[in-house]
């Protein structure tokens, strides 16, 4: 297959660009490819909002980039971060127009959420399924596009580069090229390639590389592992963010589900299980600190007081209003015998953010030509050391649209120096591979990963446990190496081996800071380095 535009991921980064392209290029075909259904995605779970400034007369952008900046910890690009800030504000209006619904008062105006780490409410949300409704709206432009076709179940396996063509690349290779990717489509089994002009990867992120998480099955980091393996460039990945108050479930591993920091943004109080309000003890701003400091008090509470978990507490907020503003989360603790009104919540950290990932620039080019990267997928320099709550769906469509700009620039020059044929491309080479004997191989592997990850590289990490990790990881990246040469490919194996170098990745970037900044602490260097630097691996 050939195309000029292929878009991999259908969440609000891939869903965004895919639509711009489209309006701009009524002739030009636009296809996007996901490798589960078109809505399962991150963005589908998103609740607390969009970070926007949108009411001047209380907000301001300086405010907004100086959160963004504050909770960077030091690390934000703040070209990027202004850009962000600035340029929100028009992206916002776009998926209204394609139509997003936010909550409004009575009044017209639209009701704003405040969370971890803001300085003023500023979050635009719909009750606490934003991201839901986003992804909605989203895919009904979609759908009404004449010249987008979506592909779901389509698993991309590489990007192919001049490797492919039989030319050695080296991470010291000056212009590496992506002409497309193979992809298994598992509607029929077979592996094929799509050949395209411009190649976006929106991917998303990596949360299932830990043994919790408030991401769906689909965030195993595909993206950051494909362009590692064609040899472009990673930056920051050991900005893994915990989120402070995913639902506790006792004896339940995978996805969690997640307690919006808007909780605590209407006056949610987090406890002990001793019933003290602890945050006070960790910083002024207590329950809103920015989520580093709240994850990090509340991992210290429950080594502590030796449980696995805390509470929040909404007993003594307007029970009208909770139920109005957070209906989900009012029903899915009630199927589980709390009653937000009587019980405490317990809630927990779970993986739940990627600061870092595919290194791009300020135009969403990554170090590989003719390849952009988009949304959690991407490192664009706008988190730093730790995200500001609701910024991610915010810098998604800002460099969606400065992604499409780009575009219009060189669809149609490509920059790519490769004049070949389709045909020149060789097919996917299955030779000396067999249908696997033993699944048990591969999901017992991925537990062992994913407690790997969650014992010695989460939130608190130290030397030795960062070097037990990557002899671990080591061994299950050989073994995994092995069955991979040795059997036919399968989505499960496929995510295995992407997780795997996610997670050496994550491990490698701890192991190079030396120092304690952001999500990244480490007790052996619990001081910030003078030197500030990104990790580009
Ligand atoms: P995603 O939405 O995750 O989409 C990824 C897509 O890539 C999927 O379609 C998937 O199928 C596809 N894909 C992946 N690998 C492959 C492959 N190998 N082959 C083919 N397709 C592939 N951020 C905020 O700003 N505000 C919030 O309120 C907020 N709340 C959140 C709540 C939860 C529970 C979670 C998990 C995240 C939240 N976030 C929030 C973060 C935000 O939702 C995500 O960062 C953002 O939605 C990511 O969008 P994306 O388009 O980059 O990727
Ligand atoms: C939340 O609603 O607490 C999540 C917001 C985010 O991750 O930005």
């Amino acid at each position: 297959m050939q195309t000029d535009f292929l878009v991999i991921g259908s969440g609000i980064a891939g869903l965004v660009y895919a639509l711009k392209v489209a309006q701009h290029f009524p002739d030009k075909k636009v296809m996007v490819l996901t490798k589960a259904a078109a809505d399962e995605t991150n963005t589908k779970y998103a609740q607390g909002g969009v970070a926007v400034v949108n009411d001047l007369e209380n907000d301001s952008f300086e405010k907004h980039i100086e959160d963004t900046l504050i909770a960077g910890d030091g690390l934000c690009n703040k070209e990027v971060v202004e850009i962000v800030v600035k340029e929100g504000p028009a992206r916002v209006q776009e998926i209204i127009d394609w139509g997003t619904q936010f909550d409004k008062a009575p009044s017209g105006d639209y009701r704003l959420g405040k969370e971890g780490g803001h300085s003023e409410f500023r979050i635009l949300h719909h009750k606490d399924v934003t991201g839901k409704e986003i992804e909605r709206a989203l895919l009904e432009a979609i759908e009404a596009a004449p010249n987008i076709e979506m592909f779901n179940h389509c698993f991309v396996i590489d990007i192919i580069t001049q490797h492919h063509l039989g030319y050695l690349v080296t991470k010291s290779t000056p212009d590496i090229e992506c002409y497309g990717v193979y992809i298994l489509n598992t509607n029929n089994h077979r592996i094929e390639k799509i050949v395209a002009g411009i190649t976006m990867l929106a991917t998303g992120g990596n949360g299932q590389v830990y043994r919790t998480t408030t991401n769906p099955a689909i965030a195993t980091g595909d993206g950051v592992a494909m362009v590692y393996r064609a040899k472009g460039r990673i930056e920051n990945m050991e900005f893994i963010q915990f989120h402070p108050t995913a639902l506790y479930e006792a004896g339940k591993r995978g996805q969690a589900f997640l307690i919006t920091e808007a909780v605590r943004g209407d006056g949610g109080i987090l406890r002990n299980v001793h019933g003290e309000a602890f945050m006070e003890r960790y910083d002024p701003r207590k329950d809103l600190a920015p989520r580093d400091i709240v994850a990090r008090a509340i991992d210290s509470e429950m080594k502590r007081t030796g449980t696995e978990h805390v509470y929040l507490d909404c007993r003594h907020m307007d029970q009208h209003k909770f139920k109005e503003h957070f209906p989900n989360i009012y029903e899915k603790c009630l199927s589980i015998g709390i009653d937000v009104a009587v019980n405490m919540i317990p809630v927990a950290p779970a993986a739940h953010y990627s600061c870092g990932g595919i290194k791009t620039d300020e135009w969403g080019h990554t170090s590989i030509r003719n390849l952009y990267a988009c949304g959690e997928c991407s490192s664009t320099g706008l988190h730093g050391a730790n995200r500001l709550a609701s910024n991610s769906l915010l810098e998604a469509m800002v460099f969606a649209h400065r992604c499409f700009v780009d575009s219009v620039n060189t669809i149609d020059a490509p920059y790519h120096h490769w004049q070949g044929a389709f045909e020149d491309i060789p097919d996917w080479n299955a030779s000396g591979t067999s249908d696997p004997k033993e699944m048990i191989l591969i999901t017992q592997s991925l537990k062992e990963l994913q407690q790997v990850m969650s014992d010695y590289v989460g939130i608190v990490r130290n030397n030795v446990r960062l070097q037990r990790a990557m002899k671990r990881i080591d061994l299950l990246f050989e073994e995994t190496e092995d069955l991979y040469e040795s059997t036919s490919v399968s989505p499960q194996l496929l995510e295995l081996r992407n997780m795997i170098t996610v997670g050496y990745l994550i491990i490698k970037g701890a192991s190079f800071r030396k120092e304690s900044r952001g999500l990244h602490y480490n007790t052996d260097f619990p001081e910030k380095s003078v030197l500030i630097q990104n990790i580009v691996l």
